[in-house]
């Protein structure tokens, strides 16, 4: 059963049809994918939401389409996911999110971000949640900090799906801790 999560002003679902169209729009907007190595066509922004819609379908969790009730049916994803790559830190699931710049500069990012996360410790039992991106992107690390993600100043890596010397091949890691295993 694909899993719902909702707090104040976000609800993080199952993907639809209908959120096929604006989400190509949103993977077509060179302020939402500035920091990403090219734009999405329709054909690769639709086969990633079948990606997420399917991995939601097969284990109720995933990156979730984030819905604000009484703005917008589709504001973009936020939610957990396991990198199909590899690198020093995995497997791992990392959380992540996209929006679409009308959506920008809310607060929505961290508030839905904040469900996955504790969803994915309360309910996943992860013993760590992992988030990644490039230095130069802001407002997701952000985000991450205003998770209580730390970096890990050791683990900075070249995204091995970007091509080498790219401007976005460079990544920063950042590391949170199961809240129990911080406890005394
Ligand atoms: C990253 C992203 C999801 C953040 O969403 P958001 O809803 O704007 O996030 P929030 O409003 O919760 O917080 C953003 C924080 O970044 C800050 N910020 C926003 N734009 C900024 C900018 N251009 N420069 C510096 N800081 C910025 C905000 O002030 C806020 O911090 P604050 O609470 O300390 O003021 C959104 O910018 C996005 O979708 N970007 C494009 C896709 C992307 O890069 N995804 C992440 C890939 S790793």
């Amino acid at each position: 059963m694909p899993v719902e999560l909702s707090s104040a002003r976000c609800k993080l679902r199952q993907w639809t049809a209908s959120d096929r169209a604006p989400f190509a729009a949103m993977n077509a907007d060179p302020v939402v994918m500035r920091h990403f190595p090219s734009l999405l066509t329709r054909q690769e922004s639709d086969a990633m939401a079948e990606r997420c819609e399917g991995a939601i379908a097969d284990r109720g969790w995933g990156l979730w389409a984030l819905e604000i009730p009484g703005v917008t049916k589709f504001a973009g994803f936020v939610g957990l996911n396991e990198p199909s790559w590899t690198a020093h830190f995995t497997p791992c699931v990392e959380v992540g999110w996209r929006l679409a710049a009308e959506f920008h500069g809310k607060g929505y990012a961290t508030e839905a971000a904040r469900e996955a996360v504790t969803y994915g410790f309360e309910k996943l039992f992860l013993t760590e949640i992992v988030a990644l991106t490039i230095p130069d992107n802001t407002p997701s690390r952000r985000v991450m900090e205003k998770l209580g993600m730390v970096r890990d100043v050791h683990a900075d890596f070249d995204h091995p799906r970007i091509e080498p010397g790219h401007r976005t091949a460079r990544h920063v890691l950042y590391r949170l801790d199961r809240p129990s295993s911080r406890a005394k």
